[in-house]
């Protein structure tokens, strides 16, 4: 792909079995703005190292200049703050060259409890809403952000197909799916002619893996682009913390998280995360490079995935960590050692099949 930029530091690839192309590191802005509520929430985009419209348009400026040209936020980060601030930047720029995800499913207002879910009323609501928070025309991908467990989702899937016939949304995505679900969407997609996810925004890291389990497998036999969000685990896959040592909640998100009360995700720092962290850390000595960097290129390796989603909380750390992009790799070993310090246990009856399918694989079959 041709590029304005004399110092592209990423790839380009299809998402998906869609004609999207997109960089291969999508720049996160769920740290854009900051929210000051005290419900869960505000809390969750609360912490001390959100960034200001001043810095976020530096990173969003730097992730441009590198290359990228991915972005995803969502209606509730720092509750419509993140949304906002992207759309004034791209008001500088110019918004063709630029692939925009945003989300739906939180809620928005507590006094409405209409302003909730995945129902068709709040689906067309809130892609009004984020369109004119992000000073815009159209969503290029529009992802629910969790199921609802309250609405059919054959309703969820007419209200995004009649947004992308109306042109306010170009591609329809899903984020933090069961197995189950996420085939389930893929086949009313198929029986209704309804408009087919292209992606799927899950949580994947070396510290967590569930995804391959179910998730990643449909995505495979279905040609759906993964694109792994928090892939350094919120910061913990940086080395930045030390055994034996107190987190600070006033200097990184994680450190905030968890005195605060506010993580999405309980990540344990326990013996198994350690002996991670040490083998990340003689990787990265051996081929000179950073902790992240060699956390970040353990995902970009997998097969599986289009682009991971990376946060960043300045300059400096967005630079360094889209040096994973491309240019080198881990070897097979490295990355072996790596799957094998991360695996997670598998459960009934997931043990059974993986253990019995070994050495089965038929390349013919979709
Ligand atoms: N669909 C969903 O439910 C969902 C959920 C979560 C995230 N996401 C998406 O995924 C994006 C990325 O998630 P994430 O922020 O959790 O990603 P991440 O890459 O795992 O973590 C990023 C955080 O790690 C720290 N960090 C990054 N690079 C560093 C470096 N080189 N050295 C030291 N610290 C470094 C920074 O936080 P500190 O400086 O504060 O330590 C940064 O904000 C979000 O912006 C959002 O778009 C989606």
């Amino acid at each position: 792909m041709k590029t304005d930029h004399d110092n592209n530091m990423v790839d380009y690839t299809f998402l998906g079995n869609s004609g999207l192309k997109v960089s291969n590191l999508c720049l996160g802005a769920m740290n854009f703005g900051k929210s000051t509520g005290t419900d869960f929430l505000s809390k969750a985009f609360g912490g001390p190292t959100q960034a200001n419209e001043e810095l976020s348009f530096q990173i969003l400026d730097k992730y441009a200049e590198l290359g990228g040209n991915f972005i995803d936020t969502a209606d509730v980060y720092s509750f419509g703050k993140s949304e906002e601030i992207i759309g004034d930047w791209l008001m500088l720029r110019e918004r063709e060259k630029f692939v925009i995800a945003t989300k739906v499913r939180s809620p928005m207002d507590l006094e409405n409890i209409n302003n909730v879910g995945l129902s068709r009323r709040h689906i067309i609501q809130s892609a009004e809403n984020s369109i004119r928070r992000l000073k815009t025309d159209y969503i290029d991908l529009y992802q629910i952000h969790l199921w609802d467990d309250a609405v059919p989702i054959e309703e969820t899937m007419r209200a995004m197909d009649d947004l992308i016939r109306s042109g306010k949304v170009r591609y329809f995505g899903v984020s933090n799916l069961t197995g189950w679900q996420l085939q389930k969407i893929v086949d009313i997609a198929k029986y209704k002619g309804l408009s087919p996810a292209i992606s799927l925004q899950q949580n994947y890291n070396l510290m967590v893996r569930s995804a391959e389990v179910e998730a990643f497998k449909v995505c495979q036999n279905e040609g759906i682009g993964v694109i792994p969000y928090s892939p350094l685990a919120g910061g913990l896959l940086t080395g930045k913390f030390k055994r034996g040592e107190e987190l600070d909640p006033t200097t990184s998100r994680v450190g905030y998280s968890k005195a605060n009360n506010a993580s999405f995700f309980d990540y344990p720092m326990d013996d198994k995360y350690w002996a991670l962290i040490d083998e990340l850390k003689s990787i990265a000595e051996a081929k000179n490079k950073t902790i992240p960097q060699v956390s970040l290129r353990w995902v970009l390796q997998k097969d599986i995935v289009a682009a991971p989603i990376i946060g960043a909380t300045s300059v400096k750390q967005l630079e360094s960590n889209m040096a994973a992009a491309k240019g080198w790799s881990l070897s097979q070993e490295e990355m072996k050692k790596l799957d094998d310090l991360s695996a997670c246990k598998e459960t009934y009856p997931y043990d059974l099949t993986y253990k019995f399918n070994f050495g089965r694989q038929n390349p013919y079959k979709k």
